[in-house]
């Protein structure tokens, strides 16, 4: 059994201790404000605001994990004739090391390493609110003589419109420039810019020390015409750099820094900054600060302070120490990365503006972190909303630095739907859930415009929040086809599923159900029982139909085809069963119990595998433009009978409402990227979070999983775990107490902030039951129910719960 890592729980990190993971593992540092991502070797891409339209270093992600990306240390001592060069990251040189550690932290990177006698202890990451990479890099000479040391960070940009880098290659380094300040006391900051930001938005690689020479050019910096080679750069053979100011070309950035000698023990702190800013002028400020120890320690701490709060939201200690760690870190950590990047940033999604926000898939994200971001989830639902079309329907992603929306892949093929029609239902489970969590009913009466604008660019219609919601769920009354069911437009959840106009989709119809009885319970915390009665039987209507026409003997079918045709029947040759069709009845109250029972079934026997539970099979074998992406894959890839984990979540969730405590949990292990830890070969994504995507049984390469970190799997997850396994539910009223564990569990503890006051929440489970509670204690006082009161006081309370 081959491992790279280990998790370090008492310091909320995940240890990779072999630099030659299978595919790069990354963490994130920093916010779209200003950030990306560190992989561990050292590489970094980075933006600010978009990593479309202003991107800063240049990560080519496809390139071998052996390549120089985006940024990298090099340090050197004198060798006879010669610099012995090597990179303490490993990364681009690949010398031998005697110790490799990466520190997959929360909002930072760190690096330990010991190569030829030197120790590197490097800490990478983004101050809160802050414009800059700092790597606070501290250096030890481990060997019984002095050293000579010098230390070169090199960072290579990019023109910031990030496509334009690679399908200019005459306009975009004509452009690219840098300057150099030197300051009196011999620092350098490095400027970069492309010629039209020069006056207005400059980039800059600074340090704390002196620096003697730069090199701006990466030509040079390589040396005999770039076939000199990131791994050996001839540059560094000579003694000082060329000092060049770039006037063109690939521009990168290097700062030489004469270290000078180290005594055996002795240790230097140099501290460097990737950042951004207006002017030099504007920069200057911050770069004074962050060229001071102390002030880098205190920002260090202030994002250790950051995740002390955000966690604090809820603590598990379950008999299962797997889930321990995601539930209290790691997963946890993810919602936020993906409240943060949505779907547009990762090693697999590659932020060149074919994605930007995505309506559905932030939408999800936002009942992922709502509980310790509310702020931000609530900054997010403002500007989700704003891309709502005065229809009710949405737009399926925006650009977050123009806010200009766009509808999706639906684009490419004109003559189909223009409109997805789950996006707009995703708003009314996001907006419930923020409310639920934080009480600000007030967010309901704000008024948002809708998408549209007139000539001027103006909104030619505003609405209440609650507005919007009430549209959302009149587009969907109103848009149904032949069976009365939802349209499908250009696809529902499945982007992959892309059928003729006037299929329609059991997915949303579910969807909307589920949104309904959100609508039914605010209409009703709000005592608007007209609204509330209406909204009841709009799904009773739709719960008829659809157990009146998709019901396939053994499971629900999953769409009808423009000819009335079913999808997800047995009748079907490929794709005779899809996972949706079966979770989603019972997520929506549509399915009566015993068809709930016999759905959960057939997932069990005809989709689930060791690996997880697939979303459709039997595989598509061959390219079918009739039915749409789905068929671009091999039959087990992706959405083509691949494992695609943010369902599996849905069925997880289904299994505790149908009571099924032992089912459910066997799911939510099978998936948890902790327990692969030691099969990481096979799964090869990082241990540490959740991927999107796990190849099925019916793919020779079964078992290994791709797109992790930006996927709905990380917010779902996080809600199956919390609020269905262990059952602690926000509502209107309270705090729900519903668990549903494996009966093999003697109990398990929570600690959990709600609306500004700390539950102490002790469950035992002495029957050995999966479900029920016969007993609720709150601060020594029994309740007649499961609910916990709101305290809103700050206060703490202890809370016993029975199980039985
Ligand atoms: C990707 C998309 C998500 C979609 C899913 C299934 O995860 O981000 O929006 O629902 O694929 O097609």
């Amino acid at each position: 059994m081959k491992t790279y890592g280990y998790f370090d729980d008492a310091n909320r990190e995940y240890v990779i201790t072999d630099p030659r993971t299978p595919v790069k593992w990354i963490n994130y540092v920093g916010t779209l404000n200003f950030g990306g991502f560190i992989d561990h070797t050292g590489g970094a891409l980075i933006c600010a605001q978009d990593p479309a339209l202003n991107r800063i270093s240049r990560y080519v992600a496809q390139l071998p994990s052996s390549e120089f990306k985006g940024t990298t240390l090099y340090l050197r001592t004198r060798e006879g004739e010669r610099y012995r060069v090597f990179s303490p990251y490993f990364v681009p040189t690949l010398d031998p090391y005697d110790r490799y550690e990466c520190h997959v932290g929360l909002g930072y990177t760190r690096v330990v390493s010991e190569f030829y006698g030197i120790r590197t202890d490097s800490t990478f990451f983004v101050p809160l609110g802050g414009q800059q990479l700092i790597q606070d890099i501290k250096i030890t000479n481990l060997g019984e003589s002095p050293l000579v040391l010098d230390a070169i960070p090199v960072v290579e940009y990019t023109h910031p419109d990030a496509l334009k880098q690679f399908t200019n290659a005459d306009w975009v380094p004509q452009t690219m420039q840098s300057r150099a300040h030197r300051e009196p006391d011999g620092k350098v900051v490095l400027v970069q810019f492309p010629f039209m930001l020069r006056d207005s938005r400059v980039n800059y690689l600074t340090s704390n020390l002196v620096v003697r020479c730069f090199e701006s050019d990466r030509a040079h910096f390589l040396g005999d015409h770039e076939y000199g080679a990131w791994a050996a750069p001839l540059s560094l053979q000579e003694d000082e750099l060329s000092c060049y100011e770039a006037l063109r070309g690939d521009n990168i950035g290097a700062l030489l820094h004469h270290l000078g000698r180290l005594k055996p023990g002795q240790t230097v702190r140099l501290i460097t900054q990737l950042g951004q800013a207006a002017s030099l002028r504007a920069a200057l400020p911050a770069i004074r600060r962050y060229r001071e120890p102390a002030e880098v320690n205190r920002a260090f701490a202030e994002l250790h302070a950051f995740w002390d709060r955000y966690l604090a939201a809820y603590q598990a200690e379950t008999p299962d120490a797997a889930m321990n760690t995601m539930v209290n870190i790691h997963n946890a950590h993810q919602c936020y990365i993906t409240l943060t990047w949505s779907r547009y940033l990762s090693l697999y999604q590659l932020g060149y503006g074919a994605r930007g926000i995505g309506f559905r898939d932030s939408s999800q994200d936002v009942m992922g972190a709502v509980a310790s971001a509310p702020g931000e989830a609530r900054d997010l639902l403002r500007k989700l909303l704003g891309v709502q079309k005065r229809s009710g329907a949405a737009m399926h992603q925006f650009n977050p630095l123009t806010m200009a929306a766009e509808v999706g892949d639906a684009a490419e093929r004109p003559e189909a739907p223009q409109y997805y029609s789950d996006d707009h239902l995703w708003s009314i489970l996001a907006v419930t859930a923020y409310l639920k969590e934080t009480g600000d009913f007030a967010f309901l009466d704000e008024v948002i415009p809708y998408f549209e604008k007139g000539r001027d660019g103006q909104p030619v219609e505003s609405g209440t929040v609650l507005d919007h919601l009430r549209r959302a769920i009149a587009f969907t009354h109103a848009d149904l086809g032949v069976h009365g069911l939802p349209l499908l437009g250009f696809a529902d959840w499945n982007d992959t599923i892309n059928l003729r106009k006037g299929a329609e989709s059991l997915f949303t119809a579910n969807l909307y159900g589920r949104a309904l009885q959100e609508m039914i319970a605010l209409a009703e915390q709000r005592g608007d029982r007209g609204l509330a009665r209406q909204y009841r039987t709009q799904h009773g209507e739709m719960k008829l139909r659809v157990n009146e026409c998709a019901w396939d003997g053994e499971w629900y079918v999953s769409y009808f085809d423009a000819d009335g045709q079913p999808l997800g029947s047995r009748k079907n040759q490929a794709g005779q069963i899809h996972v949706n069709g079966q979770s989603w009845p019972i997520l929506s109250g549509f399915a009566p119990n015993d068809r709930a029972e016999a759905a959960l079934s057939a997932v069990r026997s005809r989709l689930n595998t060791s690996k997880g539970i697939k979303l459709s099979a039997p595989g598509y074998n061959g390219f079918d433009p009739l039915k749409g992406g789905i068929t671009t894959y091999p039959p087990g890839a992706k959405e083509n009978g691949g494992i695609f984990l943010h369902t599996n979540l849905w069925v997880i969730i289904a299994e505790t409402l149908a009571g099924h405590g032992d089912r459910a949990f066997e799911y939510y292990s099978q998936i948890n990227p902790a327990s692969k830890n030691d099969t990481i070969d096979e799964y090869e994504c990082e241990p540490y979070v959740y991927a999107q995507n796990i190849l099925g049984d019916e793919h020779p390469q079964f078992g290994l999983a791709r797109n992790s970190w930006l996927s709905g799997t990380a917010s779902w997850s996080y809600q199956a775990a919390t609020q269905y396994i262990l059952g602690i539910r926000p509502t209107y009223r309270g705090l729900q107490i519903d668990p549903c564990i494996p009966h093999t569990w003697p109990g398990f503890r929570v600690v959990r902030r709600f609306r500004g006051a700390v539950y102490h929440i002790v469950v035992s489970n002495p029957d050995g039951v999966c479900k029920g509670i016969k007993r609720c204690v709150v601060d020594g006082e029994e309740r007649t129910d499961n609910l916990l009161p709101i305290f809103e006081d700050g206060s703490e309370h202890t809370v016993e719960v029975v199980m039985g």
